[in-house]
């Protein structure tokens, strides 16, 4: 089976400006990829381009097999704009029925309902969307990109209004789409939240991809730390196998040891080191 997206030498240029500078990315089956890099690096762009939204000025990107932008591709994915915005006087349930429309699907009320439910709003279904938080508001925009059970998902920065309860549900929901089969491509500047959640991490700067892997791949070792009485003392070069080793050596030296940690890198610091501390 084609991968859910495959885009090879993606380059897209406005005018002068170069947004996609030759990308290749894969997301697979059932896997979840977060598309990373500062303000401008051409994440949305590639998003776009997916949803055939945006035409690439070289390369390839094609979705389940079929060319972006054609009704296959189209049919294939479910998409949440960075900066989207519903009629305010539509209620959930309402603007569930009209992508159902837009989508051709047929689930009709029972898929509106799990819809709503998946994302904790079926309380709020009868509720206008400009009576909503915009927290709400994000979640409605998942529900709506899930009308007809895409392949893939396409979700640009789902969760920057979301608080940390909001932001769990919809961790909690990427996981069980991925039980379900769905892919998903992901924008977020929100480390922590993807190295929680992805199996793998890709880091675009300036249009190109600077790093990538799953987030074990990309944390490096960086030492042990070993707190005695005289407090805590780094061991910069050391690695786990050094630990007992260390260990046997302060308490012979009369030290009483409290503790020794492991210490790798965090994504925050693969993503500082690859994007060299520029964006704002
Ligand atoms: N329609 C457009 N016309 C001209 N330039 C554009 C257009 N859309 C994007 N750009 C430029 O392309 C580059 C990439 O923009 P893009 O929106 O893809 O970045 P991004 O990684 O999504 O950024 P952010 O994190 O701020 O959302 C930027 O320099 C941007 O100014
Ligand atoms: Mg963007």
């Amino acid at each position: 089976m084609s991968a859910a997206l495959a885009v090879s030498g993606l380059v897209k240029r406005y005018g002068a400006v170069e947004a996609l500078g030759g990308v290749d990315l894969e997301v697979g089956d059932s896997e979840l990829v977060g598309l990373l890099g500062p303000n401008g690096a051409g994440k949305s762009t590639l998003v776009k381009i997916a949803c055939g939204l945006v035409r690439a000025t070289t390369g390839h990107a094609e979705v389940c097999g079929a060319r972006a932008g054609s009704r296959e591709a189209r049919a294939a994915l479910g998409y949440l704009a960075e900066l989207f915005r519903f009629p305010g006087w539509m209620t959930a349930d309402e603007l569930l029925e009209l992508h159902q429309r837009l989508a051709g699907s047929r689930g009709g009320e029972r898929e509106r309902g799990e819809l709503l439910e998946l994302v904790g709003l079926r309380e709020a279904r009868r509720r206008p969307v400009e009576a909503m938080s915009k927290g709400m508001q994000q979640r409605l925009g998942i529900a709506q990109a899930l009308v007809g059970s895409p392949r893939l998902l396409l979700l640009d920065e789902p969760t920057s209004a979301l608080d940390p309860v909001g932001r769990r549900t919809v961790r909690k929901l990427l996981e069980e789409l991925q039980r379900r089969g769905v892919s998903v491509l992901l924008n977020s500047h929100l480390l922590s939240e993807i190295e929680l959640v992805c199996d793998r991490v890709v880091i675009l700067l300036g249009g190109r991809v600077v790093s990538a892997g799953t987030p074990a791949e990309l944390a490096r070792p960086r030492g042990v730390e070993i707190e005695t009485d005289a407090g805590k003392r780094m061991y910069p070069e050391a690695g786990r196998e050094d630990i007992p080793r260390l260990i046997a050596e302060l308490v012979r030296d009369g030290k009483n040891v409290y503790g020794a940690r492991l210490l790798t890198s965090t994504l925050e610091d693969v993503y500082v080191e690859a994007v060299g501390g520029e964006g704002s």
